[in-house]
């Protein structure tokens, strides 16, 4: 009934190049077949970070909670992505640049036929990024909106060189959010929340992992969850990948999705 899963202990190695492609051997996505049936859209990796007491954030950013492992892994999952898939105003908040090319991980991404860095895809229904937000404007951005979303908006982000998709009507489908993935051919999808977002992929069974870090404090208070949904969202299975700690006390889970068959 009871098993053992030992926890994997991240030492920093001598270089930080080791540390950061053995967590890329540890992190990299599953391997998508190679004759059909091919996989029926992209996988879908959540990374979040909370505090042992479930916190998303500390003083309304989760910046309080990171540590130099956390980053560590925040930069591997960035190398192996696709694109980043984001809410607007988590991006703002926190502070977003355009993910930039990281010579770590040139070589790995240019033998996976990877761009040199993910492409950057904002989350947002009523357009409240704001015009000179500098990722808004870069051609490896898009903004996935829907079609109510407010038309003085949608041509002030258009004016500044924005790429805008419609991805549902009165809120962003996640199902068509990944129909646009797909056809960009971004198929090892990372999001970074925050936690609306993975409520809503979560209520639409679209997360196939999540990648949670749990930071060595308590902060108490009255911060949010890192799924966030007003509604209940129907009880999915995961199962445990990986636990890795680091020198620091923080803790490195990742969760995969439960096959249907053995859900
Ligand atoms: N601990 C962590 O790992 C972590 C990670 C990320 C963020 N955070 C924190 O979480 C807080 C933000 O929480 P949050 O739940 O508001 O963030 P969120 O998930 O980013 O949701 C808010 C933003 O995403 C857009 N959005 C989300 N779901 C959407 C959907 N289905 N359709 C359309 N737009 C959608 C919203 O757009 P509109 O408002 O335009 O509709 C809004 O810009 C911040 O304090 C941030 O620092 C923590």
């Amino acid at each position: 009934m009871f098993g053992l899963q030992k926890a994997t202990q991240l030492t920093p190695a001598d270089d930080q190049a080791t540390t950061l492609h053995w967590l890329a051997e540890q992190y990299a996505y599953p391997p998508r077949p190679s004759s059909p049936p091919c996989l029926p859209r992209p996988y879908v990796r959540a990374n979040m970070v909370a505090s042992i007491d479930g916190a998303v954030t500390v003083d309304g950013r989760s910046g309080g909670l990171g540590g130099p492992g956390d980053k560590a892994v925040f930069r591997v999952l960035r190398g192996l992505a696709d694109v980043v898939l984001v809410g607007a105003s988590t991006a703002v908040t926190e502070g977003y640049g355009q993910p930039s090319a990281d010579d770590e991980f040139a070589a790995d991404r240019a033998a996976r036929d990877q761009m040199p860095a993910p492409a950057l895809a904002l989350l947002s229904r009523s357009l409240s990024v704001p015009d000179d937000f500098a990722p808004v404007a870069h051609p490896d951005t898009v903004i996935l909106t829907c079609r109510s979303a407010p038309t003085d908006r949608r041509s002030a982000l258009a004016g500044v060189g924005a790429t805008l998709i419609d991805c549902g009507d009165d809120t962003v489908d996640p199902q068509a959010v990944l129909d646009v993935c797909a056809e960009r051919g971004w198929v090892h999808v990372l999001t970074e929340g925050g936690p609306s977002l993975l409520g809503a992929l979560a209520q639409a069974d679209a997360l196939d992992e999540l990648c949670v870090t749990t930071a060595p404090v308590l902060v108490g208070g009255d911060a949010g969850r890192i799924v966030g949904h007003a509604d209940p969202v129907a009880a999915r299975q995961m199962r445990p990948v990986s636990i890795i700690t680091d020198d620091d006390g923080f803790v490195f889970t990742r969760w995969a999705r439960t096959p249907a068959d053995e859900a």
